[in-house]
């Protein structure tokens, strides 16, 4: 990156050393504004970085496979019900309960997705998604992390990286709400990085005279963002020196879990991560997986997972079935280490369709991919933290996505999915409430976090109601 202090010439002249001088085309008919916007961007870029890029993920090309030999599938430690010690178990949870009371745990949301998928307009956050009351992703995550503080001391902080583009939206966004109860000093947002995008040819684009086509860096750079933005001097402040990692569109997920803090912790780990049994081969999710050593997540799209992903083992169960569903515990120390390592997260390609100025300015929308995107994934450190565990957790309790805009996971399979959850809940206690072969009830019923986060705390708030409400359409707890 340019030193802050780079006159625009320097910089200028940097970018045309570096063979990027296009970005700078239209220089000469910028208002004194436009040249400063373009100047700030143009600081952020590394242009070093870019040409290292250029020079290994666009020479590669977009479908360069990976050397997987000698790939297995990753140990994991299944739940009590599958096999697992109940007693290892147990004391994962008491560990983790401890954390928790010691303060020892912040929640982190990375939400700096451009969410095309789901072609909402806005952040993804904000997306309405509890059957009832229409709660917020962010609503749901928040009672989570105040329901935690309830039941365990000290409120979580709660760090959320945002993108340049939600960035303002999502902070007024918790404003308006008086950040859903939550201390609005313990709430953190953060911008994540950006990258330029380049031409085939390794050119950065332009969108306009005076920016350059720029894009988030990939979940993967929450881990730089994190460093930059201090949150990592905040926790050690406080004396946190753990960050519970989930994604903006997840409202399933269990943000504060003893037991996967618990594991972390007693491992000695320095990142951990839950794993689902896949559904079956075609699932797009990564697969856990060990590589010369060490705990990788390979994706689904691996050319050399195609024919993985459905070997068997001989009791008929998928070989690769631990899938990834983005749920991580991180070492505050290990993220430091991952953000200052200039070598450590590699970069991903991604071809894509990018509005960009042709040399004469004018603006061309392309039929098909032009550029390459570049982005880091979280789950590409893995390799380099010690000790890292993987844990199995039950789908129905920490995963159901909001992805798409229909079909399979959309804002109805989700909201399905919370329902059969609460239904299940609700039997857990003796109650009776009809539901078909899926679980699925025939009606809405809402339980906020603040009432209960799992079936346990379910089964103890419920006790002490008194009377017992009517199951009925609409019924809503806490
Ligand atoms: P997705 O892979 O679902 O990407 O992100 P997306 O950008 O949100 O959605 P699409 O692909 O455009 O439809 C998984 C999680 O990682 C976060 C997202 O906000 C989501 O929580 N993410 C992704 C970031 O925070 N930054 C990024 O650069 C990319």
């Amino acid at each position: 990156m340019a030193a802050p202090s780079s006159s625009p010439q320097t910089l200028i002249e940097s970018f045309a050393r570096a063979g990027q001088g296009q970005v700078f085309a239209f220089w000469e008919r910028l208002a004194p504004d436009a040249r400063a916007r373009l100047i700030a961007e143009a600081a952020e870029i590394d242009l070093a970085e870019i040409a290292r890029l250029n020079a290994t993920l666009l020479t590669s090309g977009s479908s360069a496979a990976a050397d997987l030999t000698g790939l297995a599938p990753a140990p994991f430690e299944p739940r009590p019900e599958n096999g697992g010690d109940p007693a290892a178990w147990a004391a994962a949870r008491a560990a983790g309960e401890a954390a928790l009371r010691a303060g020892r745990v912040a929640a982190f949301t990375v939400a700096g997705g451009q969410g095309t998928r789901l072609g909402y307009d806005g952040p993804k956050g904000t997306f309405s998604v509890t059957p009832v009351r229409g709660k917020s992703l962010f609503q749901v995550f928040a009672e989570k992390i105040l329901a935690a503080g309830r039941r365990f001391g000290p409120v979580p902080r709660w760090f959320i990286m945002t993108s340049h583009a939600n960035h303002e939206a999502t902070e007024k966004f918790f404003a308006t709400h008086q950040c859903f109860g939550l201390d609005p000093a313990r709430v953190h947002f953060f911008r994540q990085g950006r990258m330029p995008a380049v031409g085939l040819d390794g050119k950065i684009l332009l969108e306009a005279p005076a920016a350059m086509a720029l894009s988030p860096d990939g979940h993967g750079g929450s881990l730089r963002a994190l460093d930059r933005s201090g949150a990592l001097d905040l926790m050690a402040e406080d004396g946190a020196d753990t960050l519970s990692y989930f994604q903006v569109d997840n409202p399933l997920v269990r943000c504060l879990d003893a037991e996967f803090i618990g594991w972390h912790l007693l491992r000695g780990s320095e990142m951990s991560s839950k794993m689902v049994a896949k559904s079956g081969p075609e699932e797009k999710v990564g697969h856990f997986c060990t590589l010369n050593g060490q705990t990788v997540v390979i994706e689904y799209s691996e050319p050399a997972m195609q024919t993985k992903s459905a070997e068997r083992e001989p009791s008929g169960a998928l070989r690769y079935r631990a899938g990834s569903i983005a749920l991580h515990m991180l070492d505050r120390e290990f993220v430091r280490r991952m953000a200052r390592d200039g070598t450590g997260l590699p970069f991903h390609r991604a071809d894509k369709k990018i509005p960009c100025l042709d040399a004469a300015g004018k603006l061309v929308k392309p039929e098909k991919p032009n550029g390459v995107k570049f982005e880091q994934f979280v789950f590409d450190a893995l390799p380099f933290a010690k000790n890292p565990v993987v844990i199995e957790t039950p789908r129905a309790d920490d995963f159901s996505p909001v992805k798409n805009a229909d079909g399979s996971d959309s804002p109805a399979t989700c909201r399905a999915d919370q329902l059969r959850q609460f239904a299940r809940w609700l039997h857990a206690t003796g109650v009776t409430i009809p539901t078909d072969a899926t679980g699925l009830p025939p009606f809405p019923i809402e339980i906020s976090p603040l009432f209960a986060t799992d079936e346990a705390t379910f089964v103890e708030s419920w006790r002490t109601l008194s009377p017992k409400p009517k199951i009925e359409p609409g019924l809503c707890l806490g």
